[in-house]
C-alpha cells in the first residue's frame, strides 16, 4: 500500500514533524500539499495529512489553496490519518481546530480516519479536533510541549502501523 505526506507548514514546524514521520514509515513520500493534485491523494492507499492551524483555528495557507484538489478526490477503501501542529497556550480555544477541518473533508470524501489520540496529556479549553475524550489526529505543540513530539510521533507511527496496514 502506498504512503503519502502531505503538509502544510508556515514556518516550518509541519514540515519537520512530516519528515520525522517518513523517516518511520518505509517507502512513504512525503509531499508539500501545494505541490499535490487529485491523482496525489488518490494514488495513496493510505494518506497521512498534516496540518499547523493559523488565525482563529483556520488551516494553513497552502491546505487552502489545496482544498478543491482534496474536495475533488474520491478516498473510498482508503484510509487517512490527520496530525496538527498549534499552540494550546497561546490558543487555548482553537487549539489544533484545523485538523477538525481535513478530518471533515476526509470523511467526506469517503475515507476511514484512523489515528485518533488521547487528550490526556495536553492543556486546552475547546478544539474542533475533539471527539469526546480523543483528538481525531495526533497533535503536535511546539510551543510548550516540544520534549514530547519525537515520542509522540514514534507511537503514532506504530499505531498507524497496527490501524492501517
Ligand atoms: C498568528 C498566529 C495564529 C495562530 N493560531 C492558532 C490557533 O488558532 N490554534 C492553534 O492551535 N495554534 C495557532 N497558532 C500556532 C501555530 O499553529 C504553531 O506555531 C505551529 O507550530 C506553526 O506550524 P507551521 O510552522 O508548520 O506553520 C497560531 C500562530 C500564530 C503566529
Amino acid at each position: 500500500m502506498k504512503t503519502g505526506i502531505f503538509y502544510g507548514s508556515t514556518t516550518g514546524n509541519t514540515a519537520n514533524a512530516a519528515q520525522q514521520i517518513g523517516a518511520l514509515l518505509t517507502g512513504a513520500r512525503t509531499i508539500p500539499v501545494k505541490e499535490a493534485v487529485k491523482a496525489s491523494f488518490e494514488a495513496c492507499g493510505l494518506l497521512i495529512l498534516g496540518t499547523s492551524t493559523w488565525g482563529l483555528g483556520e488551516l494553513q495557507d497552502d491546505w487552502s489553496d489545496s482544498l478543491d484538489s482534496l474536495r475533488a478526490a474520491d478516498l473510498r477503501g482508503k484510509k487517512v490519518a490527520i496530525f496538527g501542529l498549534g499552540d494550546q497556550v497561546g490558543h487555548p480555544d482553537s487549539f489544533v481546530d484545523a485538523m477538525g477541518t481535513l478530518y471533515e473533508m476526509a470523511v467526506a470524501a469517503g475515507a476511514t480516519v484512523v489515528g485518533k489520540w488521547p487528550t490526556d496529556d495536553y492543556d486546552f479549553l475547546a478544539s474542533a479536533a475533539v471527539d469526546g475524550d480523543q483528538f481525531l489526529g495526533l497533535p503536535l505543540d511546539e510551543e510548550n510541549q516540544a520534549a514530547f513530539t519525537e515520542e509522540r510521533i514514534a507511537a503514532w507511527v506504530e499505531q498507524l502501523l497496527a490501524e492501517a496496514f
